[in-house]
């Protein structure tokens, strides 16, 4: 017995000896490669008049073995008090949308001017309802092929779901040692449309990795989700929205909930009432943009999908598509749709003078494309209420919300999804107002979750509706009622 003890502990010696030497190692790499890491600042950006009012930061982190990933960033320092406010890791959906895009065209303090693009460099406006007013954002290009993110080699180039959140776990963990300023911030996780699967992953790793005393520790302590693509089920309540947004007849939506029984996307080829109900949906839904029913659909527009998960190619991508890839000639028309403001983003991205300012390093990518759809990147999770319920158990906050005009993650959606977690309600279905009216409807769980609507929102809610989403978050993050 006594001989076992003795053996055990000259082990254990060995080991704590063997860790201390890892452990100095460890230092050693990372002391090594912050020289290599640190981000650089943006204190001008062609397009913008004058010097940027906030303080930006871009840079890329290697991840994986031999950083063959090359994650590419831009910071957004807080414009109140960095020093206390949260820092946010926003993720834009796709798979393969650039986080640029939630820069400039939903929760960024920079927005393009809303003019058609003239053959000259396109202009950058402040936004006024931008997030950073109240808490640090890193918007992340993820997964690697995304905007400015590259690989170094053809393996790691390809990534699936799972790969894509380690390396954005190891991403964080290396960005928070090289701004030891920061590294005791409190963490939130966010995003929208299909990060609705990344989101609550990366925030799972996080959630593990404390626990089994990975460094640095990151102080978490919650998630946040726009429209969030959530199980492959989602795009089955399009046709119950189709129907109480007034779309189709009742009849139609009678007929089409008896004979598809409720599955709208994948339809058994032999049931031709369901096949016929179908068309006859399509049909009607034909002129409609899925991102916001309301909004005037662009004149060339392709044939369009209708829910995220569709042939494995999310709908925000083919969305996003069609100005930058179909290489669309310059149009004549007025400013139309919202397809012409993403336009603006390509030229402006793509420009010489603006990869400089953004310190991109010189042939690492080719085309600069804002929806990256051909990227080798395989979807591996079709759903993601498991890593809510384990999150909320752990005690994480969390604040949903759905833009109701959104038809390809509908609310309808993602209401059923949380329904499905059986939370008890502590602040039922009530409106939440700004400056005397009604910005949407929300209500509350037990277990931290608040659900939200964003009246008037589509797919991307903030990109609709600034002013109420920049109050629904400055609420939330700084944990009062909405
Ligand atoms: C949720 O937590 C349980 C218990 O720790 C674990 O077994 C399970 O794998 C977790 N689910 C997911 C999706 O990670
Ligand atoms: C929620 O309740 C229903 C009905 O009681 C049950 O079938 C389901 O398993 C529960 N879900 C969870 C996540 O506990």
């Amino acid at each position: 017995m006594g001989k076992h003890v003795s053996a055990t502990s000259s082990m254990e010696k060995q080991y704590l000896l063997l860790r201390h030497s890892l452990f100095l190692l460890l230092v050693l790499v990372q002391v090594c490669s912050n020289l290599a890491m640190a981000g650089s600042i943006v204190k001008f950006l062609p397009g913008f008049q004058g010097p940027l009012p906030f303080e930006l930061e871009t840079g890329y982190i290697g991840v994986d073995e031999s950083e063959d990933v090359q994650l590419f960033y831009y910071f957004v320092k807080s414009e109140s008090s960095p020093e206390t406010d949260p820092l946010v890791l926003w993720l834009t959906g796709g798979p393969g949308c650039t986080s640029f895009s939630g820069l400039a065209y939903e929760i960024g303090p920079i927005s393009f001017e809303q003019v058609l693009y003239h053959g000259t460099l396109p202009k950058l406006l402040l936004n006024p309802y931008s997030w950073t007013k109240v808490a640090s954002i890193i918007f992340l290009d993820l997964p690697v092929g995304t905007g400015f993110s590259y690989a170094k080699t053809a393996k790691a180039s390809q990534s699936t779901d799972l790969q894509a959140c380690d390396q954005t776990y190891e991403f964080l963990r290396k960005w928070l040692v090289d701004h030891p300023e920061f590294i005791s911030s409190l963490v939130y996780i966010g995003g929208d449309s299909y990060s609705g699967i990344t989101v609550p992953i990366v925030t799972q790793l996080i959630s593990n990795g404390n626990e089994v005393g990975i460094d640095p520790h990151i102080n978490l302590k919650g998630y946040l989700l726009g429209n969030p693509g959530t199980t492959a089920a989602d795009g089955n309540y399009a046709i119950p929205f189709a129907h109480g947004m007034g779309l189709i007849s009742d009849e139609l939506y009678e007929s089409l909930k008896i004979s598809c029984k409720g599955e709208y996307q994948t339809v058994d080829p032999s049931n031709a009432l369901c096949l016929q109900n179908m068309q006859a949906y399509n049909q009607l839904l034909d002129n409609i943009d899925h991102a916001h029913i309301l909004e005037p659909e662009c004149p060339f527009a392709s044939p369009r999908p209708n829910n995220l998960f569709n042939g494995r190619r999310s709908a925000t991508e083919m969305l996003h598509k069609k100005f930058e890839e179909l290489k669309i000639q310059e149009s004549t028309a007025a400013f139309t749709c919202r397809m012409d403001g993403y336009r603006l983003s390509y030229y402006w991205a793509n420009d010489e003078s603006v990869q400089e300012a953004l310190h991109i390093r010189k042939g690492s990518i080719g085309e600069w494309i804002r929806c990256n759809h051909g990227l080798p990147y395989r979807i591996s999770i079709w759903n993601s209420v498991p890593y809510h319920a384990n999150l909320s158990i752990k005690g994480y906050r969390s604040l949903i919300y759905s833009g109701d005009h959104d038809m390809l993650v509908p609310h309808f959606a993602t209401q059923a999804w949380i329904k499905s977690l059986n939370y008890s309600i502590t602040d039922d279905w009530r409106p939440w107002i700004l400056q005397g009216q009604v910005g949407g409807y929300t209500r509350t769980y037990a277990n931290r979750m608040t659900f939200a609507t964003v009246k008037g929102g589509g797919h991307t809610a903030p990109e609709y509706r600034p002013a109420e989403c920049q109050a629904m978050f400055e609420r939330w993050i700084s944990s009062q009622p909405l």
